[in-house]
């Protein structure tokens, strides 16, 4: 029955990077069988939220979503969850939201097309849930937001067992893709005048080439590097154990590589490391920041950090302030602990209030910003060269991107476009942003 065909379909994307480019590539997918996309939910027949469930927030926000919407199911519209709830609360989800059709995790997009063909078809209760796959979503049909900016994955799911991380369960086992898939697909973007490229995974540097295993991540970095028409190749994220030299010998002899690492360190004290199994210490930590440090370019270093972990003791809390001293990040995120379903920190004793988790995250946060108030003044008087993002109306100033992710607010006299690059004085600084003008 022609009639009962879904036509249009709205999409909303909660979570990380990867979150954002799988988005992309679903996009594709429906857009090749035929779905037109629109960007208000109430013109869609299908209704998807590609979700999160890092933390509980991220969680609820999703459900509070579906129940503001129930009233359009009656309505006719279907309902689809995808992503990392999808994946964690598998079928439970159609008992907390019964008009919901499709639950789909993101480690079986693969099988995205048959289950649409199955909706189509008047199926009530479609899933993609499978986690024991070595398989990776590739799709020629990705629809990037960008024309100048593209995410490319390069590995996905995660191999560590983080005490209080969901990924492992939503995301299922690592998984590389080919050196020479990722090659031909970065080459592809620069010949359609990409510029910039960021290679996503939860941990890139976990990577490793399934046809060729002496492919690493540097050598991948270096061969990314060398693609013609590339001006900027960004990475996130990296985990400190997999962290090794090669990667900062690849950024310092390859400007195209840009410098800045996100290095997450979670806490400060060993003890506490132990215990959320990051596989480091603060020492090995450590060294990998002088490596950074001692690079010929000055590589900005980001972090994330966690508060409040069961058992972090007022002592493990000064150690994770001594490192951010120590460090000086030139931007961080920082979380309050959230306990997460099927995770080992879950029934862990000597949890902490969400007051004292409160007030540790104002502390980190205050000492974050004083830094980036110091370092950001640092850049007063330098030239940077930037990416034109937009041109921002309230303030008449254009909006840039520096090689070290930071924005770069300028006036200028000529007359620029989004995807151009150009040579910024920084003349003021904030805590969060500089501010410039171009140089002719
Ligand atoms: N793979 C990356 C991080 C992915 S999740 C890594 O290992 O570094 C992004 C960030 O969310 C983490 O770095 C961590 O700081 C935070 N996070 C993850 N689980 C969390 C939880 N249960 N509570 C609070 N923050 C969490
Ligand atoms: Fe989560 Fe740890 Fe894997 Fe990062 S490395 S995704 S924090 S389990
Ligand atoms: Fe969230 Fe899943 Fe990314 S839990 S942070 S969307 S991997």
């Amino acid at each position: 029955m022609v009639d009962t065909l879904m036509r249009t379909f709205y999409i909303e994307t909660f979570g990380c990077q990867m979150n954002v480019h799988d988005s992309e590539k679903v996009i594709g997918t429906l857009v090749e069988k035929g779905y037109s996309r629109v960007e208000e939910p109430a013109d869609a027949e299908l209704i998807l939220y590609n979700t999160c469930s890092i933390r509980d927030k991220a969680e609820q926000k999703v459900f509070s979503r579906l129940q503001q919407f129930k009233k359009e199911a009656g309505k006719g519209k279907t309902f689809g969850v995808l992503g990392c709830v999808a994946q964690q609360e598998g079928e439970k989800i159609f008992e907390r939201a019964p008009h919901v059709s499709l639950v789909c995790g993101s480690a079986s997009y693969t099988k995205l097309p048959q289950l649409l063909v199955q909706l189509e078809a008047g199926g009530k209760r479609v899933t993609g849930l499978s986690l024991d796959t070595d398989e990776t979503f590739e799709t020629p049909y990705t629809r990037r937001d960008s024309p100048h900016r593209a995410y490319i994955t390069i590995i996905e799911g995660c191999d560590k067992s983080c005490a209080y991380c969901v990924v492992p369960f939503t995301r299922g086992p690592e998984r590389s893709r080919t050196a020479a898939g990722i090659l031909a697909e970065a080459r592809e973007l620069a010949d359609m005048g990409y510029t910039e490229i960021q290679l996503l995974g939860q941990n890139v540097n976990s990577y490793r080439d399934p046809s060729d295993a002496s492919q690493d991540f540097a050598a991948l970095l270096r061969a990314i590097g060398r693609v013609p028409g590339l001006k900027r190749v960004r990475f996130t994220t990296s985990h400190p154990r997999d962290f090794v030299k090669p990667i900062i010998d690849a950024i310092d002899e390859n400007p195209v590589l840009c410098n800045h690492v996100h290095l997450p360190v979670q806490a400060g004290s060993d003890k506490v490391l132990a215990a959320m199994r990051r596989l480091y210490t603060r020492d090995d930590y450590m060294r990998r920041i002088e490596w950074m440090k001692r690079s010929p370019r000055r590589i900005a270093i980001t972090t994330d950090i966690i508060v409040g972990f069961p058992g972090e003791t007022e002592e493990d809390f000064q150690q994770t302030l001594s490192l951010i001293g120590g460090v000086e990040y030139d931007s961080m995120f920082s979380f309050k602990y959230s306990p997460r379903p099927n995770t080992a920190a879950v029934g862990m004793a000597d949890s902490l209030d969400e007051l004292e988790k409160g007030r540790r995250l104002s502390i980190v946060q205050e000492r974050q910003r004083a830094i980036q108030i110091r370092r950001n003044a640092e850049l007063i008087g330098a030239t940077e060269e930037v990416m034109v993002e937009g041109f921002n109306q309230g303030t008449g100033q254009w909006i840039g991107r520096t090689g070290q992710n930071r924005t770069l607010n300028f006036t200028s006299p000529g007359t620029h476009r989004p995807g151009d690059y150009l040579d910024v004085l920084v003349t003021r600084s904030g805590p969060n942003s500089l501010a410039g003008e171009a140089v002719n």
